[in-house]
């Protein structure tokens, strides 16, 4: 084992995703001892003049769980004390230059400079990535090889694929691909990891996971709240950018591709890129985009905002394994529930001896959230004399079935994957250009207002034409769950 220090530097350290989601990780991490106080020293940098304590008070309130005891807020003291702010701009060196004098002087204590880990987490804005990684790149890189630099960015990375591709070159020429981990959060979700390992380890689902067999996929994502207070960042971006573009494609590659070679982070990420490259251009056809009513309310958005905050659309891999098999993603803002869920629905069963298709058919269900659970609708006979079926199903609901263990946070197994060098759970810069190349000709139709999305009502299912839209690509509504 290597010994050294380790410096967590969190950019953007006063702004809401670095107080909601990335100091609380790190105090989480910090609690269950994967970030021991001898070896781990944690670096806020914003603009802002503030002093250590004033950023200390601006994260405490977030690092408290509901049920405080004495044993937590003594670690919330001990966490913040870990915690030293620098202030300076993102595209001068001064700043960068006292970060990294506070970080060497942080290291020389420890006496590690030769094994010196440096990990930067851009809570930040994309259009400042390019300015402050040529920042570190200058200024605040590891002082010896034994060490490492890592980068953490987060999404959104660009508009479309021309945005992107210049982004990641910006950033490419600077740092080398095993040094950047792109964060799409919904790949430290659970039940996402828990992809592969259902697909590839049960040898149940190999021969039926299938054009044969498969009738169609659901990736569905709903939140019954708008975006309040996030109009402005929103309108830039819209639901296609905001959620499908990255958070549902990820978890189609997961359904969607081939067993790689191994569980090593390129081999499985070798076969995400293969299915991206193998979707075809969306039909204007098979999509159906909606705004909720109220939307253009928010002061921060234009009055004739064509942003969409709703969009079901039809995927089609063209391969061996899933052609016309229809891929539908549908998300939503402010409709009537918040769920996120994959839906694989089988075909009918031939020869249907007791009439049972039209009760519905197979189907199996990774609920990612709320409650995390596995399910699979099946056929049976009623209980009792009559020789009748009906829809049940077989339900791993992780609420139960794993009672007492607690599922970490996304952001907090991402965070330690990139301190542990992990790249697994990150998306590649091939993948990302493979992503951008899907969508962005549809993009561009709804930024030039070619492509309207339709009103509908907060608190709906949204637009009826996106059931319709459905039913066209062959989902059966079943009864039951
Ligand atoms: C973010 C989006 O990436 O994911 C938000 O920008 C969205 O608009 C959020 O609300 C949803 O994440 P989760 O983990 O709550 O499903």
């Amino acid at each position: 084992q290597e010994c050294g220090s380790l410096s967590i530097i969190v950019l953007g350290a006063s702004g809401d995703l670095a107080k909601k989601k990335t100091f609380p990780a790190l105090f989480n991490l910090y609690r269950q001892g994967f970030l021991p106080p001898s070896e781990v020293h944690i670096f806020g940098y914003a603009r802002s003049k503030m002093t250590d304590d004033d950023l200390r008070d601006r994260i405490r309130g977030h690092l408290i769980p509901r049920n405080v005891t004495a044993e937590i807020s003594e670690d919330v003291l001990n966490f913040l004390h870990l915690i030293k702010y620098v202030s300076g701009s993102y595209d001068t060196e001064d700043g960068f230059h006292l970060l990294d004098d506070e970080i060497s002087k942080y290291e020389c204590q420890k006496n590690s400079q030769e094994h010196s880990k440096r990990l930067f987490y851009l809570a930040l804005p994309p259009s400042v990535y390019p300015s402050v990684c040529r920042m570190i790149k200058l200024c605040c890189m590891n002082k010896s090889d034994l060490g490492w630099t890592r980068i953490v960015v987060e999404k959104p990375f660009g508009r479309d694929l021309e945005s992107a591709e210049q982004l990641s070159a910006q950033i490419g020429e600077l740092f080398d691909e095993s040094q950047i981990y792109r964060i799409d959060h919904y790949l430290g979700k659970e039940l996402v990891q828990n992809l592969l390992v259902m697909r590839f380890a049960n040898r149940l689902f190999l021969p039926l996971w299938n054009r044969d067999n498969i009738a169609n996929v659901q990736i569905v994502f709903r939140e019954d709240f708008g975006t309040q207070g996030r109009g402005g960042y929103f309108d830039q971006y819209g639901i296609i950018r905001d959620i499908i573009q990255n958070h549902l494609l990820q978890v189609l590659c997961l359904v969607a591709m081939e067993k790689p070679v191994s569980i090593k982070p390129e081999h499985i990420r070798d076969e995400k890129v293969k299915v991206l490259q193998a979707v075809n251009l969306i039909k204007d056809e098979e999509v159906v985009l909606g705004q909720y009513e109220g939307y253009k309310d928010d002061p921060t958005v234009p009055e004739d905002s064509n942003t969409p905050t709703f969009a079901t659309m039809v995927l089609r891999i063209h391969n061996e394994r899933w052609e016309g098999v229809p891929f539908i993603l549908k998300a939503g803002k402010a409709l009537n529930s918040r769920k996120a869920e994959i839906r694989v629905q089988f075909k009918d069963v031939p020869g249907d001896i007791f009439k049972c298709n039209k009760q519905g058919r197979n189907e199996f269900v990774i609920r990612l959230q709320p409650s995390e659970a596995l399910y699979m609708k099946l056929t049976v006979k009623q209980p009792g004399l009559e020789m009748s079926t009906i829809q049940s199903e077989l339900d791993l609901s992780y609420g139960q079935r794993y009672q007492g263990v607690v599922i970490p946070e996304a952001y907090e197994r991402l965070i330690l994957d990139t301190i542990k060098g992990d790249q697994q759970h990150f998306v590649r810069r091939d993948e990302l250009k493979a992503a951008w190349e899907i969508f962005t000709p549809l993009l561009h139709r709804i930024d030039k207002g070619e492509f309207k999305p339709i009103s509908y009502k907060p608190g709906t299912r949204g637009p009826a034409e996106a059931d319709e839209l459905l039913a066209k690509a062959g989902y059966v509504q079943t009864h039951g769950y």
